[in-house]
C-alpha cells in the first residue's frame, strides 16, 4: 500500500450498527470500509450494510467455539484485507491471541469518558455518581477491558432530569461524531 491509499478498515457489530453507519458515511481518502462483520447474523447492522453494498460476514460461535470462530472472522478479515479493525457495538470479547495477532491496530468505541466506567451500564452509573458530564472514548483494544490507549473523548453534560435512556441519546450523536473524526487520524498516524 502507497501512503495515499486509504486504509482499509473492517467494523465489528453486533445490533443495530449507527456508529458503523457514521464509519460507512465518513469513508474518504482516508479510509474504506472494506468488510462489516458479526457475530449475531441477524443484527440489524448487517442487513443495512447489505443493502449499502458494503461486504459483509456473518457467523456465530455458537456450537463451533470460540476458537474455531475468530479464526474464521480472522481469514475473512485478511480476505478483505483489512489493515484495521473498529469495533462498534461489538458486544464479544476478544481473545489475547486475536488481539495479540491485532495488536495496535483494533479500536473501539465507549460510551463513558474513560478510565471512568469500563464495562457495561455506564450512563446509568454515571447518573448515580452525580457526575456533572457524560460522554464516550474511542480506545486502542488491549487485552485489558476498555483500557487500552484512549485516542479521543467527547463529553456530554448531564441534565438534572436524565435517565440512562436520555443520556445514551445524547451521547450516542456525539459518538458518530468522534469515531469517524478519531479513526482518520488513527489511521494516518
Ligand atoms: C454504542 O453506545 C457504543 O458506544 C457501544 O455500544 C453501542 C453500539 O451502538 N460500544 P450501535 O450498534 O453503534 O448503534
Amino acid at each position: 500500500m502507497s501512503s495515499s491509499d486509504p486504509a482499509k478498515v473492517a467494523v465489528l457489530i453486533s445490533g443495530r450498527g449507527s456508529n458503523m453507519q457514521a464509519l460507512a458515511a465518513a469513508q474518504g481518502p482516508e479510509y474504506q470500509v472494506v468488510l462489516v462483520a458479526s457475530d449475531r447474523p441477524d443484527a440489524a447492522g448487517l442487513a443495512w450494510a447489505r443493502t449499502e453494498g458494503l461486504a459483509t460476514f456473518a457467523l456465530s460461535p455458537r456450537g463451533i467455539g470460540k476458537i474455531a470462530y475468530e479464526d474464521a472472522l480472522d481469514a475473512a478479515l485478511r480476505a478483505a484485507g483489512a489493515d484495521y479493525i473498529a469495533l462498534a457495538g461489538y458486544m464479544r470479547l476478544l481473545s489475547d491471541t486475536f488481539v495479540a495477532r491485532w495488536r495496535g491496530r483494533i479500536v473501539n468505541i465507549h460510551p463513558s469518558l474513560l478510565p471512568r466506567y469500563k464495562g457495561l451500564d455506564t450512563h446509568a452509573r454515571a447518573i448515580a455518581a452525580g457526575d456533572a458530564a457524560g460522554g464516550c472514548s474511542v480506545h486502542v483494544v488491549t487485552e485489558e477491558l476498555d483500557g487500552g490507549e484512549v485516542l479521543g473523548r467527547a463529553e456530554v453534560p448531564i441534565r438534572a432530569d436524565d435517565d440512562a435512556d436520555t443520556l445514551a441519546a445524547r451521547v450516542l450523536a456525539e459518538e458518530h461524531r468522534l469515531y469517524p473524526a478519531v479513526l482518520k487520524e488513527f489511521v494516518r498516524a
